[in-house]
Order: C-alpha cells, then structure tokens, then sequence
C-alpha cells in the first residue's frame, strides 16, 4: 500500500513492504544514499504501473495460450525446428511478436533444449525429438510491447524413471518458491526454496543462468538467482514488481558449457540431463499472481500440469 507522491514519515511502514517502521527500516540507509528528505522514496523503482500490470497480464495470457497451443505438436519425430516454425507462426497469427527473434542476434523465435542442453537450445530441422527424450520449450511473447516469458519440460514418449524425478523436483522447485514470496519477502527466498530441495534430491542448481525482471523489456533489474549465498540484489518484493523464476536443475554437477560454434546453446559440462520450468510472476498486496499460467493450468487451478507425471 504506498501513497503516490507522500513523504514517508519516521513512524509510518516502510516503503519496502517489510512492514516494519520506516525508522527502523530504509530510513538509514535512503539518508546514506543522499535521499535527505526523509523518505521521499516511497517506492521500490521496480515496481510496476496499473497500466503497465494490466499489460503485463496480457502478455502473461498470451504466453499461456501459445503453451497450451504447441504442447500437443511435442510428439516423438518432430523437429525441433517444426516447433519453433509453430510457435512463430501461431505468435504472428494473433498479431503479437516472438522476443527471441534477433534478441542479441538469437536467429529463432524459441529456446528448445533437449536432455543435457540446459538452456537456449536453438531448434534446428537436424534435431528430431526421440522416445525418451526430455525437451524443454521456453517462449516469450512482446504483447502491445509487454513480454510475457514462460517455459515447460515436456516428456517425450518413455521416460525413465530417472528422468521422469529430474523433471518432478524441477518443477517441485518452482512451484515451492512460488509458494514462498509475496509482498515484503526477500528475494533470496527463492533460492532457498529452490536450492537445498533440489539437493535433498541429489540434483544441483544452475548458477550462470538466473531469472530477471520483466517488463517492457526482456530482462530488466533485478536478477533472481536460483542456487543459495551467490551474490544477489538486496530486492524486497513488493506489490506490482513483475519477475521470473526458472530453475535449471542438473543430475549431476551445476556446471555448464556454451557451444563454441553458435554462442547459445548450453550444456552440462559432465553431460547429465538438465530440466527447467519458467513462469512470469507479480507480486500483489495479497501474494503473488502466475502471469504465464496457461488455460489448462486455469481450469485445472494448478501452477504446473506434466502429462504422466503427479505433482
Ligand atoms: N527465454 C529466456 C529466458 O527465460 C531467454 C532466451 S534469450 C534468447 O530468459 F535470446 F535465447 F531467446
Ligand atoms: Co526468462
Ligand atoms: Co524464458
């Protein structure tokens, strides 16, 4: 709840949300900045506009559709560059624009990633999927210029079991740090949701790879890190700030590779399987809100459905 314009008096809450009075909170520190006048900070910059929400949620929508949409076309024998020419034809088609296209010289509009590729795995029609294969499928959408970013790991045709618990515990991770912030939570909450579940089940977290603020533009402040003690922005959250969250959680060791030929695709560097679950989040005074939830997620009032897996 901040009030537009209003100074912050000693004795009010703190414009972090923490809750605390702003004397024994921000006062010190906006004073050390030079922000002299007692808290004319009322409000985190990084928190978003009625207008801007409302744009925000549109994109977020638009993200779920297009993943409800290409989710049937995941079968085994597809390239990975049929469901890229899918998903741009389908985000062209409802007048919007894929943000990987040219994003720093990415040449397609989604990332797949199949079994060890981590991230911005880039569809190719040499690459067809295969019984048994994990693909993860991250798209993001710019909606009347607001980006909506979201991914899945699908399953394609028999898993193993081993596999099948990767893809368990990394969405597990995802939806238990979704669980864990709302207004006046530290963002660090999130790694520690995410980081000592994923190494109770053996599996390490990705620390090159982090999820980002969103907006009008792709990755904007502030950084959210998935593994624990990395170095981290001090973010509070606050109602109206719009994030990702989207672990990488490897079987064996965290580490990875870039491909030195096309300067996107990343790897495992021990070569184990790497499994990863993304969703565009906001923060609202009541909790936290899933911009990216796509129509069956909707109707099924789920954060995360995977065909053939219980959640
Ligand atoms: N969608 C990715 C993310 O979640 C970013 C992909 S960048 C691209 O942040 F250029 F590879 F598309
Ligand atoms: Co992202
Ligand atoms: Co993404």
């Amino acid at each position: 709840s901040f009030r537009g314009g209003a100074v912050i008096k000693r004795n009010e809450p703190c414009w972090c949300g923490s809750g605390k009075k702003y004397k024994k909170c921000h006062l010190r520190a906006d004073e050390a900045s030079g922000n002299k006048s007692g808290g004319q900070k009322k409000k985190s910059p990084y928190a978003k506009s009625t207008r801007d929400i409302a744009g925000m949620r549109r994109a977020g929508a638009f993200n779920g559709q297009l993943m409800d949409y290409v989710r049937p076309f995941v079968k085994v024998g597809v390239s990975t560059l049929e469901l890229n020419e899918r998903i741009h034809e389908y985000t062209l088609r409802h007048g919007h624009r894929p943000a990987p296209l040219g994003y720093r010289g990415y040449p397609k509009s989604s990332c797949i990633s199949r079994n060890e590729v981590v991230c911005h795995g880039i569809p190719s029609a040499y690459e067809k999927l295969e019984d048994g294969d994990i693909v993860n499928i991250d798209v993001t959408s710019i909606v009347d210029g607001y980006y909506g970013d979201s991914s899945e790991t699908f399953l394609v045709g028999n898993v193993s079991d081993e596999a099948k618990k990767l893809v368990k515990v990394t969405a597990q991770c995802l939806m238990r740090a979704i669980e864990a912030i709302g207004p006046a939570v530290h963002v660090i909450a999130i790694s520690e949701a995410i980081q000592p579940y994923a190494k109770k089940h053996g599996y390490s977290v990705v620390r090159e790879f982090t999820g980002h603020g969103i907006g009008k533009q792709f990755h904007e402040h502030f950084s959210v890190n998935h593994h624990k003690g990395l170095d981290c922005d001090d973010v509070i959250l606050q109602p109206g700030m719009t994030f990702t969250i989207e672990p990488m959680i490897n079987q064996g060791s965290w580490r990875t590779v870039i491909d030195s030929e096309d300067g996107w695709t990343a790897r495992t560097k021990d070569g184990q399987l790497s499994a990863q679950f993304e969703h565009t989040l906001l923060i609202t005074e009541e909790g936290v809100e899933v911009l990216t939830l796509t129509p069956a997620q909707k109707r099924a009032g789920k954060m995360l459905i995977i065909d053939g897996i219980e959640l």
